[in-house]
């Protein structure tokens, strides 16, 4: 007995030496092959400036340090040559990457891989025949007029119910009260309610902030920080190590999505047992064709990132942008009286919405200058070369900039870097721009599902809260200071004091 328990265990000792050592030697193999294809070092300024991180002697953010380098180039496009990454700006390659040939700059299997573990399957993280069924079944849903109106009912019920007794309770209170408030949290919370009413009817109550922040909301937070953070490591050898000892960060990113994987099972088994087949919300929708749960998980999740931290982000730095502006709010609050009338007990309609150019125009451009999603790369497929002229190797990044393309005068004219919602009007009717020289909602075939959702969400809480209060930021500064993410976030958050009007 004693010398059968002795040979399973080196038997079991043996084994996972070999899957160690195979594991360690296909990943290096692959870094190997990832490095031939980019560069181990390079002395180049630019290269050398990222490596030593001397951009931050000048620049508060990586992204203003990008959009400097790439507003200097004659081109509008730069190469990090150590990370393998071309960055681009210029209107006419990002059409040609997200539309012209689209078939050659797909998600790719590094990006997929980062992100594997906590998107899975889900439509944001992969390519081909799995991508065109989900966006088939998406748009199919999201483009219908009744789902945008079905929107609307969401969205300004959560405004009614919470956000305007919230925005009650602490306005006009004095900050030595202890009545500052982060703007950021409240709008993260807000669009994480709505989204989940959305897409699966079930409504986590996250701003009801007398309840602590849902389990699900942090551990989602967390898995999305860091998974965003494997792809800052300096080669995938290093997180694909701590996760197969299961350590650090690893550690912590297996814990959170295990915890999102049960919640996220609990949601279907839940709707499952509510029946589905007469529902409204995304879910059911989809659970009428998917019968795989796990594939039914990746979908929500996917749903989840895509429509809430861009909505939040957006919000907090439309009301920055305002906060700065105050010219620019009256503008709207003009225009929201003349169009819906003078008292704001009631919001307007889903139609009466569509007639405020104004504020359309001024969420617009509040996004040029800061979009939620800052930059987003593909990978290419086979040698190319963009029609800049920029050579891209096969197997590399590529990365169109919208943070750097608002800032670019021969996109935007010499006032680019002023916030002037003018821009958009033409007689004072809004004219949307062309998408590829305007990427913030991306372009071509993968343009955003959730673009008329996002809209109807954006406006109905900026109309409600700037007609009846109005806020005064606690930290003015200049430029925001980002953390880093998938989606822009103010590091210190937005902490405002709230007036009521009179
Ligand atoms: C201001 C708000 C929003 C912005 C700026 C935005 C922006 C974007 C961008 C840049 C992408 C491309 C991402 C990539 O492929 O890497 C995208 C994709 C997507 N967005 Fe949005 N989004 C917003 C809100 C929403 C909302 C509310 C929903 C859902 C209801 C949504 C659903 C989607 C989906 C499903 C995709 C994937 C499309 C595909 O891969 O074919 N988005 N969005």
């Amino acid at each position: 007995m004693e010398l059968e328990v002795s040979w399973l265990f080196q038997f079991l000792y043996t084994s996972l030496c070999f899957l160690v050592s195979s594991f360690i030697i296909s990943s290096l193999t692959s870094f190997l092959v990832q490095r031939v294809r980019t560069k181990l070092w390079c002395n180049c300024e630019i290269c050398h400036t990222y490596l030593t991180s001397g951009w931050s002697n000048q620049f508060h953010n990586l992204c203003d340090w990008y959009a400097h380098l790439l507003r200097n180039s004659p081109t509008k496009t730069i190469h990090i040559h150590v990370l393998g990454n071309t960055i681009t700006a210029n209107p006419e390659n990002v059409e040609y990457m997200l539309k012209t040939r689209f078939e050659n700059y797909p998600k790719g299997k590094p990006f997929s891989t980062i992100l594997g573990d906590f998107l899975g399957q889900g439509i944001f993280n992969v390519d081909g025949n799995l991508w065109k069924f989900q966006r088939k079944m998406a748009s199919l849903e999201l483009d219908r007029y009744s789902v945008r109106s079905f929107a609307f009912e969401i969205v300004n019920c959560e405004i009614e119910s919470r956000l305007i007794p919230l925005l009650s309770s602490v306005s006009g209170k004095a900050k030595s009260n202890g009545n500052v408030l982060d703007l950021q949290d409240v709008f993260r919370r807000f669009s994480l309610d709505c989204i989940c009413r959305f897409s699966f009817g079930l409504d986590p109550r996250c701003l009801e902030l007398s309840l602590p922040m849902s389990e699900f909301a942090n551990s989602f937070d967390l898995a999305s920080k860091l998974s965003a953070e494997r792809a800052m490591t300096a080669s995938p050898l290093v997180w694909k190590i701590k996760r197969l000892l299961n350590i650090g960060s690893e550690k912590q990113l297996r814990k959170a999505i295990n915890m999102i994987d049960v919640l996220a099972h609990e949601v279907i088994r839940q709707k499952t047992k509510m029946g589905f087949s007469s529902h409204k919300d995304l879910l059911s929708r989809f659970m009428r064709t998917v019968k795989d749960d796990t594939y039914l998980r990746d979908i929500i999740i996917s749903f989840l990132l895509a429509g809430r931290d861009t909505v939040a982000s957006t919000l907090t730095s439309f009301f920055w942008v305002i906060a700065n502006h105050p010219e620019v709010e009256l503008a709207i609050r003009v225009e929201a009286d003349r169009v819906i009338g003078p008292s704001y007990e009631r919001l307007t309609s889903f139609e009466q919405m569509q007639e405020l150019h104004y504020l359309q125009a001024a969420i617009y451009e509040s996004m040029r200058l800061y979009p939620p999603i800052q930059f987003d790369s593909k990978f290419c497929l086979n040698d190319d070369v963009l029609p800049d002229g920029s050579f891209v190797k096969r197997g590399t990044r590529v990365t169109y900039h919208p943070y750097a393309m608002g800032r670019i005068e021969e996109i935007w004219g010499s006032d680019c870097l002023e916030f002037k919602p003018e821009r958009w009007l033409k007689d004072g009717v809004f004219l949307p721009e062309n998408p590829f020289k305007y990427p913030v909602f991306q372009g071509g075939l993968r343009v955003c599902l959730g673009k008329e959702m996002a809209l109807v969400e954006l406006k109905s809480v900026a109309l409600s809260f700037l007609r009846r209060y109005h806020i005064e930021l606690v930290e003015p500064c200049h430029t925001p200071r980002f953390s880093p993410g998938l989606t822009a976030t103010f590091s210190s958050g937005l902490k405002v004091l709230v007036g009521e009007r009179v």
